[in-house]
């Protein structure tokens, strides 16, 4: 059952519990809806992913209520300072380095070192990410593959009874999804064109004296700029090899369990024991990173069925296994 509540004081407060809970909870920003959940609960992202049915595991905008809080949690640059004062709040997300002790889940960043940070120009969601005081994050409340949703009708057609709240507040003005900046840099990298326009932005930047020049992401091998993180091939990977479908662990490998595979090396990790895929996506990245830490020289990969989130945690397994290339892959 998905709850639909107009907007009222009761309203933000159930919002915000349900949040804290660990629940899923779509509400409007001045672009689209947003399907939201604690950015800093690993479990509650991946219901996120299994809502969607996002056969992919997508790095995902922490949504926070001031530029104080995104500064918190991602590393500050005199271009982001910049870009915030201009647009914030508003459609303009900012990619930036993760402070090393950043609360955010790693599932939350897809276990990049890069966090994306927005600030929304939304009453409703303002009072929302007041009350709940923690990071949201947020992609748009549809159906991987579906449109993004500009009322609480559209989310309810998509995502009924798989979500836990819809708040209403009404249409959204844009309908268009915001502007996604690495600003972590010294020149400005466009990742996803938005509400804010390029001339905005580069407006913003001249008016502030920033002599940058703004680069695009370009599509896989189009671009002679590296790929940045979130765009297509580029990918979190561990810096040890990775061998997936292990049954046991050879000499020297840190084996990641799953089910009645236990883990083994000298972590003994198992994404999840009793097969929980919602647990299973909620440890990948986490574990990814603490076996390669481990100082083991490879990562073996227990298998893992291919039934609802196994598609996404088979995906970016492959990924990460595949040849390297340099440029395209993310790692620590
Ligand atoms: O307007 C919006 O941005 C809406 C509302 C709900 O805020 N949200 C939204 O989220 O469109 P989503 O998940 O559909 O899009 C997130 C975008 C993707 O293009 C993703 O690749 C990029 O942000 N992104 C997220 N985290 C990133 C990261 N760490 N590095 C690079 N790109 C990232
Ligand atoms: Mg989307």
């Amino acid at each position: 059952m998905t709850d639909c509540l107009a907007i009222s004081s009761y309203a933000i407060k159930r919002a915000s519990a349900l949040l804290a809970t660990g629940q899923l909870v779509a509400f409007p920003t001045e672009t689209v809806y947003g399907l939201g959940a604690d950015a800093t609960d690993a479990a509650a992202v991946a219901r996120i992913f299994s809502a969607k049915q996002r056969p992919a595991f997508n790095p995902l905008i922490s949504h926070v209520a001031n530029p104080k809080a995104a500064f918190s949690l991602g590393i500050e640059t005199p271009l982001a300072r910049v870009l915030a004062d201009a647009f914030w709040p508003g459609p303009i997300t900012l990619v930036l380095d993760r402070y090393p002790d950043c609360p955010v889940a790693m599932l939350t960043t897809a276990g990049l070192n890069k966090i994306a940070l927005r600030v929304p120009a939304h009453d409703v969601a303002c009072q929302l990410l007041s009350a709940f005081d923690k990071p949201v994050a947020a992609p748009s409340a549809n159906p991987s593959g579906r449109i993004s949703p500009s009322t609480a009708d559209h989310v309810l057609s998509g995502l009924g009874g798989k979500i836990d709240l819809v708040l209403d507040g009404g249409p959204c003005q844009s309908g268009l999804e915001s502007t996604v900046i690495d600003a972590s840099g010294k020149d400005p990298v466009l990742l996803r064109p938005g509400g804010i326009t390029r001339l905005d932005i580069e407006t913003a930047l001249a008016t502030a004296g920033l002599n940058v020049k703004l680069l695009t992401a370009g599509p896989l091998g189009m671009s002679a700029q590296p790929l940045a993180p979130g765009q297509l091939a580029s990918h979190y990977a561990p810096r040890a090899p990775l061998r997936l479908m292990a049954k046991d662990a050879v000499i020297d490998e840190e084996l990641i369990g799953f089910g009645p595979i236990k883990g083994a090396g000298r972590l003994s990790l198992n994404l999840s024991p009793g097969s929980n895929m919602i647990e299973a996506a909620a440890n990948l990245f986490a574990m990814l990173h603490a076996a390669d830490r481990s100082g083991a020289s490879k990562i073996a990969v227990a298998p893992i069925p291919d039934t609802g989130l196994g598609e996404a945690i088979n995906d970016r397994l492959r990924r990460a296994a595949a040849p390297r290339h340099q440029g395209f892959t993310h790692r620590l």
